[in-house]
């Protein structure tokens, strides 16, 4: 039995809330949240955020709510930190953490070295979720400092479960995932844009046009994470020799669309890389 604080309750922290809320405050049958406290220094979110229909329905008992993120650290067995990256520094001053204590940050490009240091004793947990853990489809890369045990590790898998799928991976690697699935879904929002400017274009309406384009899009991430099959394989299954799938990736390859989304992601990487120093 667990108590979960988060310090910040932005949109992740509510669709963590909402996450966990729709696994019935159960993580497996060693794991339950008993209780959860937000603290939200902004006003009008802590009031939008108990009316929020999905979280409203959370017993006063269950979910509490309120500004003091020293209350919340002290009380809390597990603590997220849920702020911007530039109000971490003002948290971690202000809180205290018990040692042993596992406090997981989202916070993009703040390091496990700095956590450790500014939260002594700590076990510290860094994770990257992305904005489709909103519509509990997100990917989260979690990275664990160097006192985490396997119990709180496994703890944080379970939580980011509640929104979407989670891999570990050494924390050197942050920069590459935050480039691929952090920034990874403006990619795709960009792809979506353009095939519905292009269906509409073509005289469909614009409702036809997003709706074929949305669908296509999850479509064919559904197809390739369904059958586990590599995209490769699958693109040449919808390519036939001399047909109409050809002549579009003929044009896709002499405007070098995949070399532009390889350097999109690097770029990301180097961006994040560079914010995170
Ligand atoms: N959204 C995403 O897709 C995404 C993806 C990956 C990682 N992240 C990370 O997740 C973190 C939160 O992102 P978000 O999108 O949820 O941001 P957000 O909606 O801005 O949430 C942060 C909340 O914390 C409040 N806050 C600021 N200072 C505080 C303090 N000292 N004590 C308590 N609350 C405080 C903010 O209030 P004010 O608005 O008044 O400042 C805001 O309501 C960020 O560090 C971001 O890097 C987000």
């Amino acid at each position: 039995v667990t108590e979960i604080g988060f310090i910040g309750g932005g949109k992740m922290a509510e669709a963590l809330l909402k996450g966990i809320h729709g696994k019935g405050f159960a993580f497996g049958p060693e794991l339950r949240v008993s209780k959860i406290f937000v603290s939200e220094i902004n006003k009008a979110r802590l009031q939008y955020l108990k009316k929020d229909p999905n979280i409203a329905i959370l017993d006063k008992k269950e979910l509490l709510q309120f500004y003091d993120n020293k209350q919340v650290a002290k009380l809390s067995e597990v603590v997220i930190l849920a702020v911007k990256p530039q109000d971490i520094p003002k948290v971690v001053e202000e809180i205290e953490i018990d040692k042993g204590k596992l406090v997981i940050s989202i916070a993009a490009g703040i390091s496990l070295n700095y956590l450790q240091r500014s939260l002594p004793g700590a076990a510290v947990i860094r994770a990257m979720p992305n904005n489709p853990a909103l519509v509990s489809a997100g990917i989260t890369s979690l990275a664990q400092g160097n006192n985490v045990t396997q119990k709180q590790l496994d703890l944080a898998k379970r939580l980011f479960e509640s929104v979407g799928e989670v891999i570990v991976v050494e924390e050197k690697l942050m920069d590459a995932v935050t480039g691929l699935s952090g920034s990874g879904p403006a990619y795709v929002y960009l792809m979506i844009e353009a095939l519905t400017k292009a269906g509409e274009e073509l005289q469909l309406s614009e409702k036809q046009a997003k709706t074929l384009a949305i669908e296509t899009v999850l479509g064919a991430a559904k197809t390739a994470k369904e059958t586990g099959k590599p995209a490769k394989e699958l693109r040449e299954m919808v390519t036939s020799p001399g047909g109409t799938t050809m002549e579009g990736l003929k044009v896709l390859n002499e405007r070098k669309f995949s070399e532009a989304l390889i350097e999109a992601v690097k770029a990301a990487a180097a961006k994040s890389k560079k914010l995170s120093q």
